[in-house]
């Protein structure tokens, strides 16, 4: 039986050179999906799958991030005396224990790899998962609980998968499986962001993963791959040939790719529309939209 897992990596060091000018001041896990920056989700996530150690991986300007689960005295005092109770419950959501969250930084931008790599001596001989805060995952069961109890059963490397349009797969870490119509699939082969006639398949990496700490032992020593960037996917392949080897998990839910403009914008909606106190106001908005517009 695998270790339970209970510490998460959230590398939250790239530039965001996708959302420019705004990330110039301003970290890119800090944008707001409705009235919750994209952090919070990916840690509300990762509570809800039982992890209790949460690791951020931050450089120069990401301090925003980390005071964000800090206490708000002064706020909550505030809010105390105007009997502001729904406001001061949001609050509470963003309260975490002391202790819970370590940061660690990473000096250089030199890939996900290296940024899960500077997180070694805190995550140290037991397996992790790590969470991308910007691939956001709308589904009953949050998928990283899905995954968790998936690799439970199987082991070794875990990374969240799903079917992208072939026209696309020069955008991900593209999975070769075994596919028996299961939700986990054993992964004989990965190939960083092919064109789509190398690709082969369509199943393509996002952003959860949960990994054994040999890809870590395999990141000491790695050199940069595709992009000049020091890859994850190349470490999680070199434990392909082992047992229990890699899988790849078919989650079930819907994934925004809120690092790009067009995920961002289609999360915004999506998750305005889920909200009882927004719905009617913002699906009339979108009822009237001049279909001029949409042409
Ligand atoms: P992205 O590929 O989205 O890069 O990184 P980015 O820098 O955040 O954004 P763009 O492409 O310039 O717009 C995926 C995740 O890996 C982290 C990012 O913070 C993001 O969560 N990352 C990436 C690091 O922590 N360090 C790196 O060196 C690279």
């Amino acid at each position: 039986m695998p270790r339970k897992v209970t510490k998460a990596v959230l590398p939250i060091a790239g530039l965001g050179t996708r959302f420019l000018p705004a990330t110039k001041s301003m970290p890119k896990e800090m944008m707001t999906l409705v009235d919750r920056p994209l952090i919070q989700y990916a840690m509300d996530e990762a509570r809800a799958a039982g992890i209790t150690d949460f690791i951020f991986v931050t450089a120069r300007g990401k301090g925003s991030l980390v005071d964000y689960f800090d206490r708000a005295p002064e706020l909550e005092s505030s809010l105390k005396e105007k009997g502001k109770t729904d406001l001061l419950d949001e609050l509470a959501r963003t309260d975490m224990p002391s202790g819970a969250i370590s940061t660690i930084r990473q000096q250089q931008a030199k890939g996900l790899g290296h940024a899960v790599w500077c997180a070694r001596r805190l995550i140290g001989d037991e397996p992790f998962a790590v969470i991308l805060p910007d691939d956001v995952i709308d589904s009953e069961t949050p998928c990283l609980q899905q995954m968790v109890d998936a690799q439970a059963e199987t082991g070794g490397c875990m990374v969240a998968a799903m079917e992208v349009d072939e026209s696309e797969t020069s955008k991900y870490g593209i999975l070769d499986v075994t596919d028996d119509g299961s939700a986990s699939v054993r992964v004989s082969g990965m190939v960083e962001k092919p064109d789509p006639s190398e690709a082969p398949s369509n199943l393509a990496v996002i952003g959860r993963y949960i990994l054994t700490p040999e890809v870590l032992d395999v990141l000491d020593h790695q050199d940069p791959g595709k992009g000049g960037e020091i890859q994850l996917t190349d470490a999680i392949a070199s434990q392909i040939a082992g047992d229990p080897g890699v899988w790849g998990f078919k989650f079930d839910g819907r994934r925004f790719d809120c690092g790009s403009k067009s995920g961002f914008l289609q999360a915004t909606v999506s998750y305005g529309l889920k909200r009882s106190d927004l719905r009617d106001d913002l699906a009339e908005f979108i009822r009237d939209i001049d279909p001029a517009l949409l042409k």
